[in-house]
């Protein structure tokens, strides 16, 4: 009968109840956040005259020897604890007697946790957002290289037009980008602090929720009590933006992976970053990128895992929401490790241009560049230039050629309005070169939208 709540009960709790009912063996990651919170409050009641200075400097020293035993290992976890805020808070009652019991007064574990798990999360955030950075800095220096190098750019998963690899990896750094905002976005709204809302509806005690906000960097206390002891909105939140992240992550890598086969030929990664097969000696699998497909799945089920936890519940506090820490825990590392490595990956990869630029001699790329000449030199409607365009295309499959290498006869005997100056509008290059238009492929265009991500990595 050692709980510390045992106070109205007779009989102490099976083992299996306590098994059941135990968070400490993971939420114990939160270990520096509660002990923060606690110098916080513990601060705060000695300055409202509920503590005395006494009392608060062995609340102090005690918290800090128990961080050093967390620290070197020493700390006795035990799942009788139930979670880690009875856990320290019984540990540092047995290491300075009389005040560690005094620390809860004003408290309960509803707003300790939501402070804990709250500050957590924010710490996270921008960690990721950290990461997120250092991922794009290696994109920008491989996009900064192939600013030239075309390949065909699709829809469909078809040869559409050509289009350049750094315009192509430009426009992963705008997902990552926009990831980075969501991130930086999810701190700043859930960074409100909820202790001092005590259970579920504020204390009678003299509390300065301000004083314990700002020593803890929030910007500001939450506005209602029975809101902030079950709102999980931040952890939701963190789950949504890693989801949406490794989606990003997730279309990259199953780029790699087509790009990594013979068939396209784009880029080969690195041995370091590649595995191969038990039984077939010659492979090279791109073992990362599918990883990191695969591990998209994994981060979705703990934000419909969460969200599902989260649906219907009553006000205020419930005992389900102990089922919120796990998942978001399991999506930050998924997280993190993906990101790193998929860093690396991108550092030492090979990226194959000759092979990129052969693939745009298939499937007639500057077929649109022909329609836009018919329209703008000759003053044909798009809709009667688009359908001149696929005779010539048709021409083009009926003697294998594509349209960028054909002669100049066979597109006069299609429409005798064409010109010879045609032939330069056909060529691939010109026709990547000639999207000039704001966010287009053109080189000069990927180069400012490159420099315009450098800008944003630079300011941050
Ligand atoms: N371990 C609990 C959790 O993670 C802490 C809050 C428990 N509060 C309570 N009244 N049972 O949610």
């Amino acid at each position: 009968m050692d709980k510390m709540w045992s106070g109205r009960f007779s009989a102490g709790a099976s083992s299996l109840l306590d098994e059941f009912n135990a968070s400490i063996m993971y939420d114990r990651k939160l270990y520096r956040e509660d002990i923060e919170g606690s110098l916080a409050h513990a601060s705060m009641l000695a300055k409202q005259g509920i503590l005395t200075s006494d009392e608060l400097a062995q609340i102090v020293d005690g918290l800090n020897q128990v961080s050093k035993e967390i620290e070197s290992g020493e700390f006795q976890w035990n799942i009788s604890d139930e979670d880690l805020h009875m856990g320290i808070e019984k540990r540092l009652t047995a290491l300075i007697g009389d005040a560690g019991k005094k620390l809860h007064t004003a408290r309960s574990r509803n707003d300790q946790v939501a402070v804990d798990f709250r500050r957590f999360v924010i710490r996270k955030n921008g960690e990721l957002v950290d990461a997120l950075k250092r991922l794009m800095q290696e994109i920008v220096v491989v996009a900064d290289k192939h600013t030239e190098t075309l390949l065909p750019g699709m829809t469909h998963l078809q040869h559409a037009q050509p289009i350049n690899f750094g315009f192509h990896l430009g426009a992963y750094l705008s997902m990552f980008k926009r990831d980075i905002e969501r991130f930086e976005s999810s701190a700043l709204r859930n960074n409100v602090s909820p202790l001092g809302c005590a259970a579920l509806a504020g204390t009678p005690h003299d509390v300065d929720r301000g004083m314990t906000a700002e020593l803890l960097g929030f910007d500001s206390v939450s506005v209602n009590c029975l809101d902030t002891v079950s709102d999980r909105d931040f952890a939701l939140e963190i789950l949504f933006n890693i989801s949406t992240m490794m989606m990003h992550i997730s279309r990259l890598s199953e780029e790699l992976v087509m790009w990594s086969s013979y068939e396209f030929g784009f880029v080969e990664l690195s041995d370091a970053y590649s595995t191969g097969s038990s039984i077939m000696p010659q492979k090279k699998n791109p073992d990362v990128p599918e990883l990191l497909r695969g591990k998209t799945g994994r981060v979705y089920g703990s934000l419909m895992g969460l969200l599902t936890v989260m649906k219907g519940l009553p006000l205020a506090y419930n005992k389900d929401t102990q089922e919120d820490k796990e998942g978001v825990f399991d999506a930050i590392e998924t997280a993190e490790i993906s990101l790193e490595i998929l860093k690396e990956a991108i550092k030492t990869m090979e990226v194959k241009a000759h092979n990129m630029e052969k693939a745009c001699a298939i499937g007639h790329l500057s077929a649109t560049d022909l329609a836009d000449y018919l329209v703008e030199k000759c003053g044909i409607p798009f809709r009667e230039a688009h359908f001149i365009t696929g005779r010539a295309v048709a021409k083009g499959e009926e003697i294998n050629v594509d349209l960028s290498k054909m002669e100049f006869k066979y597109l006069k005997e299609i429409d005798e309005r064409i010109n010879e100056d045609v032939m330069e509008f056909l060529a691939l290059r010109h026709s990547m070169n000639a999207r000039t238009s704001e966010g287009g492929t053109a080189t000069v265009r990927t180069q400012e939208q490159l420099a315009y991500f450098k800008n944003f990595l630079e300011g941050q």
